[in-house]
Order: C-alpha cells, then structure tokens, then sequence
C-alpha cells in the first residue's frame, strides 16, 4: 500500500491503519464474505495492537458491559485478559502463529515495579515488535489515581520502560486529564517513541423508565462517533508540542474520519468501536484512504499535520 505507508518512531508501517487496543480479536482475521473474500486482509494493517494485558489474570467485570447509546458505545469491559503468563504461554503463540504484521502489545500495571516486571519478561519475544503501554489504570502507590493523569508519574513510568527495551514503545493516553499536552511531553522527554491517544471517555447511561444505569458498574468508557470532535481536537493539541509520532482513534468509522486525524497531525490511525458493526472497516478505510492517494498523486506522509 505504497501510498499510505507510514511510520510509529522505530516501526515501519506498509499501512498507516491499525486496530484500536480490546476492539478487534484475532477471529476477525479470519472472517469472509459472502464470496469468501477475507474480509480483512492483513496486508490492510500496519499493525495489529492486542488487547491490553495485566500482570494477574482479570476476569472482567459483570454484564452488562457494553450499551449502544444514540452516537457511541459504552463499556465497561473491566480489561477481561489472561493475565502476563496466560497471555505469554497461550495466546502469544497464536499471535505469531497468525499474524504476518507487526504486534503491539498493550500492557498495564498496578505500580512502576509491575510495568517493569512485564516489560521484562516480555522483551526476549522477538515476536513483539513494540509496546503500547496503558496508562489509564490506577496507581496503588497514589491512592488509586491513574497514572496518566500525573505527568511526574508518566515521566517515571516510561524513563522506568524506555532504559528496559529497544523496541517501540508507544504511551497511550487517557482524554480524562485537565492538560494532555503535558502528559504526552513527559511521555516524550521519558523516552517515548510515539504517542497514541485517546482511550475512552467517561460516560453513563440510564433507563429513565426504570431508573436503572443500563452498565453494572454504571459508569464505563465512552468510545465510537460521538467522541472523534474530541479526539480531532486532542491529538491537533498533542501534536502542536510533540516531535515524536502520533497514533491517533477516537469514533474513526471511515476513511474520510481517518484523513482528518492525519490533517490533525497524526502518522498513523487505529479503528477501535467501528470494528463491532464492520470488521471489515480497517481494510474499507486502508483502500479508501489508498484510492484516495492514488488519485490526487500524493503520499499519505504528505499530509501529516498539514492543516489549513
Ligand atoms: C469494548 C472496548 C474495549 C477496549 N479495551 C481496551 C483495552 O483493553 N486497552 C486500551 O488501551 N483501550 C481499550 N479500549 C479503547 C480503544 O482502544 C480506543 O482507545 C477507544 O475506544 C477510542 O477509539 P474508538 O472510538 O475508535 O473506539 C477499548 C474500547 C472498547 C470499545
């Protein structure tokens, strides 16, 4: 895909279109349509980002987990994951096994020890070829609060990651912060190879008839169309301070969407709540984005930042 090819800091891309962390499994990959046509060729994607893992096995959090509100999605998922050595002995085999781009693995921990102690046990895979490291869970040694919401801890966290591994390593941010750019400048000065952002925002919703939360844990994550203004006009804030690469999602269901976070400043794209009505979008916005290159002879790295 020589128009859109692009690149995360140390990571060449052939496509600059991923997959958004806990939105797209590996089975997706293996989806046809009607005529048996992969509905998803992974030749669309520059890479595939897993679902973020813990230190301990978490089980998730009761349903219901997931509302469709009128212009996004709620979840409250509870990162549902096998834990670092489920996910090392079971499904870091099948990853290798099925993926022919690169994986990104997203990660998170309860403490800076812990971030460390996973990161290290995962570098000697040469199968992983970079980190997405996941700030938006709390910190027990500050009382719970999230890592990503204090740019001391993210310039700890990530020198802490970044003096631990040569491969890429990518700082996702929470959008619940009073001043992104300055937790994606720690990020940067810390060592960070590229940035990605958003993950969810906060939202809840009720059932006015009965007065229920339609969410067990009530509030959740608050991803899908109705949040791309606020992801667009994050990442152009990001990307007015940071000289390191920007992944960018939030809401991107076309790849007219995908364009504007380029505009915005982004290099590269992931789709995230798009992929549970279509998990052909990635591929439709790769090939949209590609024709539309291809027709006005430009290069995807053109167009990066380049907004009037
Ligand atoms: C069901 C669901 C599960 C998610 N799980 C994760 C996760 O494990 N780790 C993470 O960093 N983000 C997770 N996210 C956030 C997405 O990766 C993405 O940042 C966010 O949804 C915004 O993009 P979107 O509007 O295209 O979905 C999840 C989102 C959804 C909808």
């Amino acid at each position: 895909m020589k128009y859109i090819e692009s690149s995360l800091g140390k990571l060449k891309l052939d496509s600059c279109v991923t997959v958004a962390s806990g939105t797209f499994g590996l089975d997706y990959l293996k989806l046809r349509d009607a005529d048996g046509k992969l509905l998803l060729p992974q030749e669309s994607l520059g890479a595939y980002v897993s679902k973020t893992i813990t230190y301990e096995l978490k089980a998730g959090n009761p349903s219901p987990r997931l509302y469709e509100t009128e212009c996004g999605l709620l979840n409250s998922i509870g990162l549902q994951n096998p834990g670092l050595k489920g996910f090392l002995q079971t499904d870091l085999p099948i990853l290798k096994d099925a993926l022919r781009i690169p994986l990104i693995v997203s990660f998170s921990g309860s403490s800076i020890d812990e971030f460390c102690e996973m990161i290290t046990a995962m570098e000697p895979y040469q199968e992983i070829a970079g980190y997405e490291v996941n700030v938006s869970c709390p910190n027990v040694e500050k009382e719970g609060i999230a890592f990503g919401a204090d740019p001391d801890v993210i310039h700890k966290l990530v020198a802490s990651l970044a003096a631990l591994t040569d491969k890429e390593l990518i700082v996702k941010l929470s959008p619940s912060v009073t001043d992104i750019a300055q937790m994606a400048l720690a990020a940067q000065e810390a060592g960070a190879s590229s940035i990605a952002l958003i993950n969810t925002l906060w939202g809840m919703a009720i059932d006015w008839r009965t007065g229920k939360a339609m969410l067990s844990k009530k509030v959740g994550g608050y991803s899908g169309r109705g949040v791309k203004p606020v992801a667009l006009a994050l990442v152009y804030k990001v990307a007015q301070v940071v000289d390191i690469p920007i992944l960018a999602m939030g809401g991107i269901h076309t790849w007219q969407d995908a364009l504007e976070f380029i505009y915005a400043g982004a290099s590269a794209v992931a789709v995230g709540t798009a992929n549970f009505n279509d998990p052909g979008a990635p591929a439709k916005i790769a090939k949209g984005l590609q024709e539309h290159c291809k027709t006005n002879n430009i290069h995807i790295k053109d167009l990066i930042a380049n907004l009037r």
